[in-house]
């Protein structure tokens, strides 16, 4: 017998249990905490981990992340041969790509500055842009990146990206390495951060990287809390080399009542529901994962253990 744990909400285990059976029957789906024979369980799905949840599964081979990110789960506790999958699938990518360019829209329409007016009851009009004369740069050009600046790109604005290994895509001006990062950021109006979360990128916006951006850029992170350095975009709004920020992941979330970003009218605030995983299209990637795994097929999406990503 080979199942599959799902640790989560019930509506979420239930449905998807209910797509296996018909599915992928040779997989028996189980819901966690009626984990059954753990010498059945080859794969886990799940968002975070615990110890005691990874010691009461000796036969697992493929962790199975529920999101598109995969930092939450502490890797360091899972034994070596375990294999590491994060999320692809069409709602992280679509929700996450319609999230960028709203954002991307809001700051260049300058909307945190006429929410902060009408709050003040004033009637201010600023010069207004056309997408063509505003660059968006995003850092991270993996699937999130790449399908975030497809939505882009109608909009007209002049597209860069940044990501650690070269890349190639149709109007796009693509950096790679720390040594393009310097260039890139020098023509960016408007930066998004999509970049995994790793030993590398934590706390890579900060006040250095904000320095390098034309003064008055705008900064959207829908990545993860730790890439932004907090205090150093405080300054940075302070001083005006950052003039407005979307952020939908912050150090500590829910965003502590009594943080300056709360106060901030430069900054928008969302709640970590940029890419949402659609539990309805999410199931369709893990089965033809797990299909593809039990056929000795390559995972989509496996993550390197020693990169992180
Ligand atoms: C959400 O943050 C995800 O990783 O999908």
């Amino acid at each position: 017998m080979t199942a599959i744990l799902h640790v989560g909400p019930e509506e979420r285990g239930q449905l998807w249990q209910a797509e296996f059976r018909h599915a992928l029957p040779a997989v028996e789906f189980r819901n966690w905490p009626e984990i059954g024979n753990p010498a059945d369980i080859r794969y886990l799905v799940a968002w975070q981990l615990t110890d005691a949840l990874i010691a009461s599964l000796p036969a697992l081979e493929v962790l199975f992340s529920i999101g598109a990110g995969v930092d939450q789960l502490d890797l360091s506790r899972l034994p070596d041969h375990v294999r590491i999958v994060r999320m692809i699938e069409p709602g992280i990518t679509t929700t996450m790509a319609q999230y960028v360019a709203t954002a991307a829209l809001a700051l260049h329409r300058d909307l945190p500055f006429y929410r902060e007016a009408q709050s003040r009851g004033e009637w201010t009009q600023l010069p207004t842009l056309l997408c063509e004369e505003r660059s968006v740069g995003v850092m991270g050009l993996g699937e999130l990146g790449r399908a975030s600046l497809r939505m882009l790109a109608p909009l007209g604005f002049r597209l860069r990206g940044w990501n650690r290994s070269p890349r190639a895509i149709e109007g796009v001006e693509c950096f790679s390495g720390a040594e393009a990062l310097d260039a890139f950021l020098a023509g960016t109006d408007i930066l998004v951060c999509l970049l995994p979360l790793t030993d590398d990128t934590r706390g890579i916006l900060s006040a250095e990287l904000f320095a390098k951006l034309p003064h008055g850029a705008r900064l959207i992170n829908a990545a993860r809390g730790g890439h932004l350095i907090e205090e150093d975009l405080t300054a940075a709004l302070q001083s005006g080399q950052i003039s407005a920020a979307m952020l939908d992941v912050t150090q500590v979330e829910p965003l502590p009542r009594d943080h300056p970003f709360r106060s901030d009218p430069r900054v928008v605030i969302t709640p970590h529901i940029a890419g949402v995983t659609r539990i309805e299209t999410a199931v369709h990637s893990l089965i033809e994962n797990v299909r593809g795994h039990l056929a000795d097929s390559p995972l989509r999406g496996e993550v390197d253990r020693g990169r992180g990503y």
